[in-house]
């Protein structure tokens, strides 16, 4: 007689938390873009690779990395004229976003995690996502929503991770992430949580799991996180 082979019971997860900017719709261009156009106005050599370091972090650490390129430093009240320089070049991009920016199989996916109990939350960094919400109408999507004017410390802080689960009255244990920035993993871990990259598996490797696309997500691999 064989004996039954025991499988470990696949981990029950109670709660998802997506990142917005290059998680659920393709933002995370725009604030290259923008970006970008300041380090042209400021001739700061500015490239992809640099980028990476900016995602995730709030607007002002962003701008305190894109200087620090090339040793420079501003007073104060200079770094607010190019922090709202940059948010406005964002601004008017995202004022002309439609809904075929949000990634393939987003709403598919987050179906299926409601349909199979799964409680649904998001949590950016940026203080536009209210406004990234409304413009593409994925704002009811999401239980709880936390963005960059919610929180004290911008992540890699684990604290809107935190206060996302909170909201849903889920142990942060029971939630796993979906971020895009390495500073997003670093944060989601902090948090007591798992999380799944999207994008470079290189640069995100300290994640759990990585897919190169959001819609690549699927119920049965977050079990087996
Ligand atoms: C994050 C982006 O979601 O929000 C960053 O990944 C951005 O690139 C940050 O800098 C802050 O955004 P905002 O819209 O408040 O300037
Ligand atoms: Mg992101």
């Amino acid at each position: 007689m064989f004996g039954s082979i025991i499988r470990n019971p696949p981990a029950l997860i109670s709660a998802c938390i997506f990142d917005l900017d290059g998680v659920i719709v393709d933002t995370a261009r725009y604030h290259y873009l923008a970006w970008g156009r300041l380090a042209k106005e400021l001739n700061i050599p500015f490239n992809e690779q640099d980028n990476e370091r900016l995602k995730g972090v709030s607007r002002m650490k962003s701008l305190d990395i894109l200087l620090s390129l090339d040793d420079r430093q501003a007073s104060s009240g200079e770094k607010e004229r190019l922090a709202t320089l940059k948010n406005q070049w964002f601004v008017e991009y995202i004022g002309k976003m439609d809904r075929s920016e949000i990634f393939p199989g987003v709403d598919r996916l987050l179906m299926e995690l409601k349909s199979n109990g799964i409680r649904v939350a998001l949590a950016s960094s940026s203080k536009n996502a209210p406004q990234v919400g409304g413009i593409l109408g994925i704002a009811g999507a999401f239980e709880v929503t936390i963005d960059g004017g919610m929180v004290k410390h911008a992540k890699p802080d684990p604290e809107i991770f935190l206060l996302a689960a909170e909201r849903l009255h889920v142990p942060p244990e029971d939630c796993v992430v979906v971020e895009d920035a390495a500073a997003g993993v670093d944060a989601a871990h902090a948090a007591g949580m798992k999380c799944i990259g999207v994008g470079s598996a290189q640069l995100l490797s300290a994640a759990e799991m990585v897919v190169a696309a959001t819609g690549d997500i699927s119920l049965p691999s977050l079990s087996r996180l």
